[in-house]
């Protein structure tokens, strides 16, 4: 096996959900998704295909319909996005894995920031890139960019710049005027960018979505946009995301989806239809059930003595910390054995993330938040 596989470090939030195996008591909240399932509508469709037969192969950048409506819908949030340049893959990681694919080989500088959801960190190290990596920092919970910083770390010969905003696990989003320094900068050192943006829409501001690098950059940037179906459509196990690549990359990117998928299920993709079919009502619902969990969530930590942490504007998750405790494993997994209480360690999400706890928000039912809550009081009394 190869080295960079073997070095790879294995996943520290499943090394807790492991602890908590075999038992049907823990409130889990350590994972990354919501606790509904997908739109009947949705699920509807796929089963329709499946029933038809849609069984077979289907082209590799995704059925041209979807691929239609992908590039309507994201007209609608950024200004015209062209459907040449959309390619459907299957799911957001193999997204982000084909842009990395595309653009980096061994030997070459990525600069990532950090702490993200370590998948990001992972996909350059496989393919033999070097990682380097730009932290957040927090000030009173909130996690915040230095610019200057970052645009210190990427130079000419930095490949790319990977950011993930909003950002998993700290709830980091973007304004637009940073936005526009790293487009710049990247532009004056020809560095590409490779925007994780599928926490766009679960996003608490008054706009429908996070800023975008596609509401500012040209359709001829070096930019590569990877989205997923997962978390603003209830999807996650369907495994469907989507790329906007720069203007002429298309024929590249479908070539390697060959490669790696070949192409993504066509039931899935019929599902995928329906949702975008039905996200102009879907979605803005979904989002004030996640910022009703989030604002429970919230109130309740903030309440509670010696943690620290700062209302996320987007994504998922609460990132906090509890005053005198530095090793985020060992207090994740006190948390499942004693407690039954699931969250993810921070240090799951770099050394950057180490004191810190993520706790998912995305659950429907507030009284699983409360019931969290308490628990989490009690251990920490
Ligand atoms: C930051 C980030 N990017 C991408 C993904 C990929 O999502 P999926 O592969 O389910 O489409 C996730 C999932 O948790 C994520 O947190």
């Amino acid at each position: 096996m190869r080295q960079a596989i073997l070095d790879l470090p294995g996943s520290k939030i499943r090394e807790v959900a492991n602890a908590g195996l075999g038992r049907n008591d823990v409130l889990a909240f350590w994972f990354g998704e919501s606790d509904e399932v997908t739109p009947e509508p949705v699920r509807q469709a796929a089963a329709d295909s499946l029933l038809r037969g849609e069984t077979f192969y289907s082209h590799n950048l995704g059925l041209p319909e979807l691929r239609q409506a992908i590039a309507q819908y994201a007209t609608g949030l950024h200004g015209e996005v062209q459907v040449d340049r959309v390619a459907v893959t299957s799911s957001g990681v193999t997204a982000l894995m084909l842009a990395m694919q595309l653009l980096v080989g061994a030997g070459d500088e990525v600069v990532v920031v950090v702490p993200v959801w370590p998948n990001l960190t992972a996909q350059p190290a496989i393919l033999g890139a070097t990682v380097r990596r730009v932290a957040l920092r927090p000030k009173d919970g909130a996690w915040g960019l230095d610019l200057d910083e970052l645009r210190a770390a990427v130079t000419p010969r930095t490949r790319v710049l990977l950011v993930n905003a909003p950002n998993n696990p700290t709830g980091w989003t973007m304004t637009e005027a940073e936005q526009r320094a790293l487009l710049n900068h990247c532009r004056s050192t020809g560095t590409w960018i490779v925007a994780d943006e599928v926490y766009e829409r679960v996003f608490f501001g008054d706009s429908p979505a996070a800023p975008s690098f596609l509401d500012i950059a040209t359709p001829q940037d070096r930019l590569i946009v990877a989205h997923s179906f997962s978390k603003s459509f209830l999807m996650t196990g369907w495994r469907l995301g989507w790329l906007v690549l720069p203007e002429g990359g298309l024929d590249a990117a479908g070539k390697l989806l060959e490669f790696n998928s070949s192409c993504a299920p066509v039931f899935v993709q019929r599902g995928a239809l329906a949702a975008l079919a039905i996200a102009d009502e879907s979605v803005p619902a979904l989002i004030s059930r996640l910022q009703a969990g989030r604002d429970r969530l919230l109130t309740g930590l903030q309440r509670l003595p010696g943690v620290t942490v700062a209302v996320p504007p987007g994504g998922m998750y609460a990132f906090f910390r509890v005053e005198g405790q530095d090793d985020s494993l060992a207090l994740a997994r006190r948390l499942v054995a004693e407690q039954g209480l699931g969250l993810a360690p921070g240090a799951a999400f770099g050394p950057e993330g180490e004191g810190w706890l993520r706790w998912c928000f995305a659950s429907k039912d507030l009284s699983r938040l409360d019931a969290g809550l308490e628990r989490l009081a009690d251990a920490l009394r």
